[in-house]
C-alpha cells in the first residue's frame, strides 16, 4: 500500500527504478541485513541496494526468497541493485562476476548492475592497481543485458568526464542507466546531476545522511543530521532532519538509498511522500553545499589512472 506512494524514475533502459531504496553497506551482525530487508519490504520498500563488496548478497537473497514464498512480494515487484567489484574489470571476468552475484542472491536476473568504481585492481583488497579501462568493462557489461542476466547497467562513483567518455565511446550499445554517487546537502553534486539529467542518466545518492557509523567517514566530519538549518526546516514541516534530506533529494530528481536496520527509522525514511519543501527551503538546502566528501578513503588511490574525484 505504502509502496504505491514511492515515485519511480523511468530509466533509459525502459525499466522503472523506485526513488527510495534500502542501503545495505556496513559490517552487520548475522541476520541483521536479512531482518532489515524483510522489515523494509513489508513496509513498502521495493528497491534494495547491495554489492559484491558488501558480502550481504547471500543474506538478502534468503530474506527475499522467504518473503516471496510467504506471498508478501513478487520478484517482479522488486528492484535489486548490485555491483561488480574492482578486481573483475577485465572483460573476461565480467560475466563470471555477474553470475557469482546472481548465485549469491539466488536470483535469475539483476535489475541494475553497476561498475562499483572506475578504479581497477588485481585483487579484492585493492592493493595492486591495474590500468584496465572501464570502457572495456562497459562493453562486457552490455553483453550481460543481451544475455538477459541483467535488465539495466550503470556505474557508480564516476565523474562527469568519465560518464562522457562512455557516452562517446565507439560502438556504444547501451548508455549507463544510472550513476550512483555520494550526495548529501554538504556535497550537492549539482553539476554532475544536471549533466546526467540532460543525458538521460539517472542518479542515485548513497550515504545521504553523511553515512554516520560507516568506517569510511572521518570522526571530525560535521554531523549532517544535527545541522541547525536542516533541523529548523524540519520543524516547519514537522519532519526529522533525515526526512528533510531525503525529501530534498526526491525534489532534485535523484533516488536515495539510506541505510537503516532499525524498523522505526526504516518507517521514518519511507514517510516522506506527504509533504513538499518550498522553493525557498530547497534553495536554502542547496546553499549548504560545501563540497564535503565523506568517502575520503578513496583518496588513497588518487594516483590511479581512473581516480574519479577530480574534474
Ligand atoms: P540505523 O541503522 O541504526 O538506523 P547513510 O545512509 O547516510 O549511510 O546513513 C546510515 C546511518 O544513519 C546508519 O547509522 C543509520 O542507523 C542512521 N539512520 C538511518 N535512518 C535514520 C534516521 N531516520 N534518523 C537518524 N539516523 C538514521
Amino acid at each position: 500500500m505504502m509502496a504505491d506512494k514511492v515515485p519511480s524514475i523511468r530509466l533509459n533502459s525502459g525499466y522503472d527504478m523506485p526513488m527510495l531504496g534500502l542501503g545495505t553497506y556496513n559490517s552487520f551482525r548475522p541476520n541483521e541485513v536479512g531482518d532489515a530487508v524483510k522489515a523494509a519490504i513489508e513496509m513498502g520498500y521495493r528497491h534494495i541496494d547491495t554489492a559484491w563488496l558488501y558480502k550481504t548478497e547471500p543474506e538478502i537473497g534468503v530474506a527475499i526468497k522467504e518473503l516471496i514464498k510467504e506471498g508478501n512480494v513478487t520478484r517482479e515487484e522488486l528492484f535489486i541493485v548490485t555491483k561488480i567489484w574492482d578486481n573483475c574489470h577485465e572483460p573476461e571476468k565480467v560475466e563470471p562476476a555477474c553470475r557469482a552475484s546472481l548465485e549469491a542472491l539466488d536470483m535469475d536476473y539483476i535489475d541494475l548492475y553497476l561498475i562499483h568504481f572506475p578504479l581497477s585492481f588485481a585483487d579484492f583488497e585493492r592493493t595492486k592497481p591495474t590500468a584496465t579501462d572501464y570502457l572495456d568493462t562497459w562493453r562486457a557489461m552490455e553483453k550481460l543485458v543481451d544475455k538477459g542476466l541483467v535488465r539495466s547497467i550503470g556505474v557508480s562513483n564516476f565523474n562527469k568526464q568519465q560518464l562522457e567518455r562512455i557516452l562517446k565511446m565507439d560502438g556504444l550499445k547501451y548508455k549507463p542507466a544510472n550513476n550512483q554517487v555520494e550526495i548529501t546537502p554538504y556535497l550537492a553534486q549539482e553539476d554532475l546531476l544536471q549533466f546526467s539529467l540532460k543525458n538521460g542518466i539517472s542518479t542515485t545518492a548513497y550515504g545521504p545522511f553523511g553515512a554516520p557509523g560507516q568506517n569510511y567517514v572521518s570522526k571530525d566530519a560535521p554531523k549532517l543530521l544535527e545541522d541547525p538549518t536542516i533541523v529548523e526546516i524540519g520543524r516547519k514541516y514537522n519532519k526529522s532532519p533525515a526526512q528533510v534530506i531525503l525529501r530534498y533529494g526526491i525534489q532534485r530528481g535523484y533516488a536515495l538509498i539510506p541505510k537503516s536496520t532499525n524498523p522505526t527509522r526504516l518507517a521514518q525514511n519511507m514517510d516522506i511522500f506527504d509533504f513538499k519543501l518550498s522553493e525557498e527551503d530547497m534553495k536554502t538546502m542547496l546553499a549548504l553545499d560545501r563540497g564535503l566528501r565523506n568517502n575520503f578513503q578513496t583518496f588513497k588511490w588518487k594516483d590511479h589512472p581512473f581516480f574519479p574525484y577530480k574534474e
